[in-house]
């Protein structure tokens, strides 16, 4: 069972400036919403009773949000607009399942997930990048399903252009299970064009062991310094653990650049 999910929060979000110079990207309205509820909704959805957000003191604004009680309280007393009620309720449904972890440096995704390790509960568990959008079909969903099927670690993916791979994980294919998902026989950090194995893109979604926070202490940094979980997933999979790519079937938004932020609104509005 999948019962929990962490949310690494605390990057920088260079790519969004000068907007993330004061702002949180993740609390950026794409199509008057937050993005960070649409990941929020599609974990809800796929019966994740329990969310780690991890942030840093530069993203409390988002702590915030979530735990804005006495402004909402001191409003509804004022106005009993029912809209405001609404949106409060909302708040407290996503407030009730959300627990908050720091990371002080932004030293990666590897040591973002580390920040968790003391409070995951299960064999496996959720990871959701919150720069990645996938609407029209539950992401999360399918890939627990594919989980409980195969008992394996799984991480959506997708192909992409062969001139774009060093903006992503690249993984090569071990063995076809089906059309969806394939045994994966290595995954490489952002490879140049030369060095990649594959063009099969790994999109921020993953069901991780637990088993990951042994390799996750141990490692190094690497490319550009930051600790990657790309390279704990490479020593698990060394180790002979099982994990599957998963090619989803919704459409994919890349949020965390200008261009795909303003793209994401207008998918969203037309969907
Ligand atoms: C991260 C991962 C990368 C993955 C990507 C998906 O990169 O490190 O392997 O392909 O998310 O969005 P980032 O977007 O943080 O640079």
């Amino acid at each position: 069972m999948i019962k929990q999910a962490i949310i690494p929060l605390a990057g920088l979000g260079t790519r969004l400036l000068p907007l993330t110079s004061v702002f949180a990207k993740e609390l950026l309205p794409i199509s008057g919403k937050p993005g960070i509820e649409y990941i929020l909704d599609e974990c809800l959805a796929a019966g994740i009773n329990e969310v780690i957000f991890i942030i840093s003191k530069k993203k409390l604004m988002i702590k915030k949000y979530f735990h804005n009680d006495k402004f909402y309280k001191d409003i509804i007393k004022q106005k009993k607009d029912p809209r405001i009620i609404n949106e409060y309720k909302k708040i407290l449904k996503y407030k009730k399942m959300i627990k908050f972890v720091f990371q002080d440096k932004p030293r990666g995704t590897g040591d973002a997930v580390l920040k968790t390790k003391k409070f995951i509960k299960d064999e496996y568990f959720l990871m959701l990048l919150p720069d990645d959008l996938i609407i029209k079909r539950n992401c999360s969903k399918s890939m627990i399903s594919v989980h409980k099927k195969f008992n394996s670690a799984v991480m959506a993916s997708m192909k992409v252009n062969k001139k774009d791979v060093s903006r992503w994980g690249i993984y090569n294919i071990k063995k076809k299970i089906d059309n969806k998902n394939f045994i994966i026989h290595g995954v490489v950090e952002k490879p140049t064009i030369k060095q990649a194995p594959s063009n099969n893109a790994v999109i921020g979604r993953y069901i991780l062991p637990k088993t990951i926070f042994d390799k996750l202490v141990k490692l190094k940094p690497s490319k550009g310094g930051e600790i990657h979980i790309t390279d704990a997933i490479q020593s698990l999979i060394n180790e002979n653990c099982k994990f599957i790519g998963h090619n989803f079937s919704g459409k994919y938004l890349d949020c965390g650049t200008m261009k795909g932020y303003i793209n994401s609104t207008l998918e969203i509005t037309n969907k």
